[in-house]
């Protein structure tokens, strides 16, 4: 065999799979692992979507609706915009990669933040974009610079709003001016995974700047089902986008990305208000539980937009990660993003966040972190 892969695909780093549960507690000795690390829903899924999924069972044989055609009007409904202008992915991750397809050709420059959301820069690496990572500042992102840095070859610039590691938000009345000063041929995409644990003044108005694009750049708005609908595991995630933006999306996707039960059950989540409000509230009184107590133990902690929060914990976080892992507690060190002493942890239910406090109590004192 003779392949001939790529430069730029060759310097892609795979995303490291994470070991199954079942393996991490047999290599580790536990039993009962609890998993704080990937942002996930811990009151489980919407009951309503799961009942909508044992439904569409029956019914696997034949291939998924490819417009998407009920849950597209679900959305659209829901926020006030024209199906038109809406754009189901196989996770919102599938329509980071629609827009890469879509907008870029090779040679041409992405800005994104360090630390935020890997995927934007691995897609660009695929389609063998140039990423522009310009550092975060005061672990948020830094606009001012990241208006410098636009150039005739920019297409895209990926802001994750609340950003994914540092749970910080840009204040609205920020984005609103760097989003006047944009060119006009440039897509600004704000990934809100984390939207519905924003407080409400934090919030921008995506149906304004979506709809008043005229003489401004284009905004794309991302969303999930991953998170606050607790529905990570089927993958879905939607966009919203003026139409002719959509469009061009619309060329580049296949014709059935996305699956019967994920469609069903997002569209069932989405009218699940009473499952969405209980997570919403179980994440707040979470938060707020879990800060108080790790500060009580010495640490330092980071306040949140979203469902997981920063950690400072007076000591290396990869020797802490692994500590835990040994307590059954699966955390995120942020040694690798660059934060040596920082680890970060999504807010899990009442017991597991009892757990955490218990375990991280156990390894600062192990590892001699605090006094
Ligand atoms: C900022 C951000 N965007 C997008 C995603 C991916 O979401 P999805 O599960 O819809 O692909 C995540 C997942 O953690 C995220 O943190």
């Amino acid at each position: 065999m003779k392949i001939l892969v790529p430069e730029y695909i060759k310097s892609i780093t795979p995303y490291p799979p994470g070991k199954p549960m079942d393996e991490l507690e047999r290599e580790y000795g536990v039993r009962n692992a609890i998993k704080l690390a990937s942002n996930e829903n811990a009151w489980g899924s919407s009951p309503k979507a799961i009942e909508a999924i044992r439904e569409a069972l029956t019914n696997l044989h034949r291939y998924p609706d490819g417009s998407n055609y009920y849950l597209v009007r679900a959305i659209a409904e829901k926020f006030g915009f024209s199906p038109d202008e809406v754009m189901i992915g196989n996770g919102s991750d599938e329509i980071i990669e629609f827009l890469v397809k879509a907008f870029v050709e090779k040679g041409d420059e992405v800005i994104t933040s360090h630390p935020s959301f890997l995927m934007y820069q691995k897609v660009v690496q695929v389609r063998g974009g140039v990423n522009r990572i310009l550092p975060l500042k005061d672990m948020r992102h830094d606009l001012e610079t990241i208006f410098n840095n636009i150039t005739d070859r920019t297409r895209l610039i990926f802001l994750d709003n609340p950003n994914n590691p540092t749970a910080t938000a840009i204040s609205p009345g920020k984005l609103y001016t760097f989003l006047s000063n944009v060119p006009e041929t440039v897509v600004v995409v704000l990934d809100e995974a984390y939207v519905d644990f924003m407080d409400s003044e934090m919030q921008v108005d995506a149906y304004s700047l979506i709809r008043n694009t005229k003489g401004r750049c284009g905004v794309v708005v991302l969303r999930t089902f991953s998170k606050a609908y607790g529905l990570a595991g089927i993958r879905v995630g939607y966009g919203l986008m003026d139409a002719e933006i959509a469009s061009a999306l619309q060329r580049v996707r296949q014709p059935f990305n996305v699956n019967k039960l994920a469609q069903v059950a997002a569209v069932a989540a989405l009218a699940d208000t009473a499952f969405y409000e209980k997570t919403l509230r179980g994440t707040r009184e979470g938060i707020a539980w879990l800060r108080k107590e790790v500060e009580k133990l010495g640490c330092t902690t980071y306040p949140s937009q979203t469902n997981f929060f920063l950690i400072d914990v007076k000591g290396d976080a990869a020797a802490l990660y692994e500590a835990m892992l040994y307590k059954g507690v699966i955390i995120r060190s942020m040694k690798p993003y660059g934060y040596s002493h920082v680890i970060r942890i999504t807010v899990g239910t009442e017991e597991e966040n009892h757990r955490f406090v218990g375990a991280l109590a156990d390894c600062l004192d192990e590892l001699g972190y605090v006094a």
